[in-house]
């Protein structure tokens, strides 16, 4: 194997040895496979090639000082890939199969996790896809469950360094009944405009906010979004939004820090209040944010006055780390420790 310089993954996709598959068929889920094949031999009329029926979850594994590989949170990817798959019709994966073929993908690809030292880490890309052939718009009979891996490093540039985002109102992720609290590909295509409007305009990500009335705060792309002020960490409560497992945990952590903890909607102009604020998402971890752009209204919204990272956010970023990696306890049982 070539060798993997670990401080200077980019996040994108590496081949590393095995996959985990699973089918649906005749109403039941299979057995795991371990498969070593990267690529899917599928119907040409399958459900997820036409109609979008396609669900995905992102996780990542970390390697601990003391050696062992441990997983962040992999029930939370299961519950909320349920969610999803009520969402469009697919069936439930049980989340014991779920954990279970993480931990088989993990395993099987040891020695693509990233050492302690690097700071980097192992995603864990999950997809259930719709197989069979319709030509209708129905539901498939037939799915596809396959986890693959891949070493990757931060999400935005500098990891935990401040970037600036820019609010889009051109483009939509998702409506406010629509798909944006369950992650299906639809969204990830919806948002590929603003995606690259924001990225060209010199920006680490687009910014939306609520699809109805341009008002409130949404999300950062395809991470959630937080403020900080007065000792209170402020999150937005939206029916577009994804429900972030990384957001779930720091709301938790914060509390725990003794901040007191809100979700509610946040109108825009509220932005320049707010002493800190940050992206965050499993890919993202915390991304801090300096300032948002409102270009159609000449607006700029400084959060991060000196350009650096704020206090609070800081130890959030720490606390979070340090139990991924295992450096302190595990109070919430949070990590599943594969020796
Ligand atoms: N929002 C969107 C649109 C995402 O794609 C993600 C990534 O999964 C998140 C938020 C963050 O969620 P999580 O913390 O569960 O990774
Ligand atoms: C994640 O944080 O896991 C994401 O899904 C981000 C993105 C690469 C889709």
């Amino acid at each position: 194997m070539k060798e993997i310089d670990w401080s200077n993954l980019p996040f994108g996709y590496m081949r590393t040895d095995y996959n985990v598959r699973c089918y649906y068929r005749d109403g039941k889920w299979g057995e795991l496979e371990l498969c070593s094949e990267e690529t899917l031999n599928i119907h040409m009329a399958a459900t997820c090639l036409h109609y979008g029926q396609e669900a995905f979850e992102g996780l990542k594994a970390f390697r601990g000082k003391d050696g062992k590989i441990r997983i962040f949170r992999p029930e939370a990817n299961a519950e909320r890939l349920q969610s999803t798959c009520n969402g469009i019709l697919m069936p439930e994966l049980p989340t014991e199969l779920f954990c279970e073929a993480v931990r088989k993908v993990v395993k099987a690809n040891e020695r693509f996790i990233p050492p302690y030292e690097s700071g980097a880490s192992l995603y864990i890309r999950p997809l259930l896809i719709g197989i069979g052939a319709q030509v209708g718009v129905h539901p498939a009979k037939e799915y596809l469950f396959v986890v693959f891996v891949t070493p990757v490093g931060p999400y935005f540039k500098g990891g935990f360094a401040t970037n600036s985002y820019v609010i889009i109102r051109q483009y939509d992720r998702a409506a406010p009944l629509g798909t944006g609290i369950y992650k299906v590909g639809g969204n990830y295509a919806a948002s590929l405009r603003a995606n690259k409007m924001a990225h060209d305009a010199g920006y680490a990500c687009e910014f939306y906010l609520d699809a109805k009335e341009k008002k409130y705060i949404d999300e950062c792309g395809a991470a959630n979004f937080f403020g900080i002020k007065n000792n209170t960490y402020v999150t937005p409560l939206s029916s577009s939004i994804l429900p972030s497992i990384t957001n779930r945990s720091l709301m938790q952590l914060a509390e725990d820090m003794g901040l007191k903890v809100e979700r509610r909607p946040i109108p825009e102009e509220e932005l320049a209040t707010f002493e800190e604020a940050g992206a965050c998402g499993t890919a993202a971890v915390i991304s801090p944010i300096e300032r948002i752009d409102d270009l159609e209204n000449q607006k700029s919204y400084v959060i991060a006055k000196d350009g650096k990272p704020g206090p609070i956010s800081e130890k959030l970023y720490h606390k979070l780390r340090a139990i991924q990696y295992g450096d302190e306890p595990d109070p919430y049982g949070w990590v599943t420790v594969i020796d």
